[in-house]
């Protein structure tokens, strides 16, 4: 998590820093550690969502392209960080909620088309200062449940006055139907621990019509790109003949 080519001083002293968070002592959710470690995954995910804001404007701006309909950020809940241990059997440590926990700080970044979530996976993955360490994709093997979505695990580097250190996010990305299901299904299905087999059979069902529905809206929003790129390279072709016409005309 530290990087390796700050000057050995600094190293040092961020070496020690991660030393005295991540260790292997029993967390405890209200003494300082526990605050000073909730800090790093904040700062991290305001590290990612400038990033991600700065992409979406820029985008925008430069290439009148518009991928993303809106971003959330969420920090996981200190009793969810214990219970999640507990799911995966491990000891309550601050070494093991360091190394072990993905998700403390997640980011979802919906976008209006599947071809936008891959656009936008493609150049996350290009970012030179972010490491991907996992990828999920969903979207092409979707959970049994039916949910989809595209996940990358992703290390996210945050500059301290001492040095940087890298944090981890996830990063979860999702058309707006996908958004939809999951939203509605993660609420019927946690706050309510009743649901039958039958309606669970229903959500999936609800998943592949959001799907197919997703499918059709890419099939418009595709005819209409190409037929915008046509119309473009005939107006360019447009232009050239003019500007030839042009030249003749002077040579008269
Ligand atoms: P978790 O222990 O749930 O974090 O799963 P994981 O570490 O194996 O990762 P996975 O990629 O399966 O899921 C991570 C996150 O994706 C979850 O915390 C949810 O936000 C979301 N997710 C995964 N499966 C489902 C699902 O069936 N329904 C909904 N609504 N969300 C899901
Ligand atoms: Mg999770």
């Amino acid at each position: 998590m530290i990087e390796n080519e700050s000057t050995s001083d600094n190293n040092e002293y961020l070496i020690k820093m991660e030393n005295n968070l991540v260790n292997s002592e029993t967390i405890d959710i209200n003494d300082q550690n526990f605050q000073k470690m909730m800090f790093l995954y904040n700062s991290a995910l305001k590290e990612i969502k400038t990033k991600m804001e700065i992409l979406q404007d820029e985008l925008k701006i430069f290439s009148d392209y518009e991928p993303i309909e809106y971003i959330s950020t969420r920090i996981k809940k200190p009793e969810s960080i214990l219970e999640k241990l507990r799911r995966k059997n491990l000891a309550p440590t601050y070494g093991n909620m360091f190394q072990e926990i993905n998700d403390i700080a997640g980011i979802r970044i919906v976008c209006n088309f599947k071809k936008d979530v891959y656009r936008l996976v493609e150049i996350i993955e290009d970012f030179q200062d972010i490491r991907i360490l996992n990828r999920k994709d969903y979207l092409k093997k979707p959970k049994k449940s039916g949910y989809m979505s595209y996940h990358l695990i992703a290390e996210v580097p945050v500059n301290f006055s001492s040095g940087i250190m890298y944090v981890k996010v996830e990063i979860q990305l999702r058309t707006l139907g996908m958004d939809f299901w999951a939203s509605l299904e993660h609420k019927l299905k946690y706050k309510n621990a009743k649901i039958t087999k039958n309606e669970s059979n229903n959500l999936v069902k609800y998943a592949k019509i959001i799907n197919s529905i997703d499918e059709n809206m890419l099939t418009i929003s595709n005819r209409l790109e190409k037929e915008q790129k046509e119309n473009l390279m005939i107006e360019a072709a447009d232009t050239k003949e003019d500007s030839n016409k042009k030249k003749i005309f002077f040579k008269l």
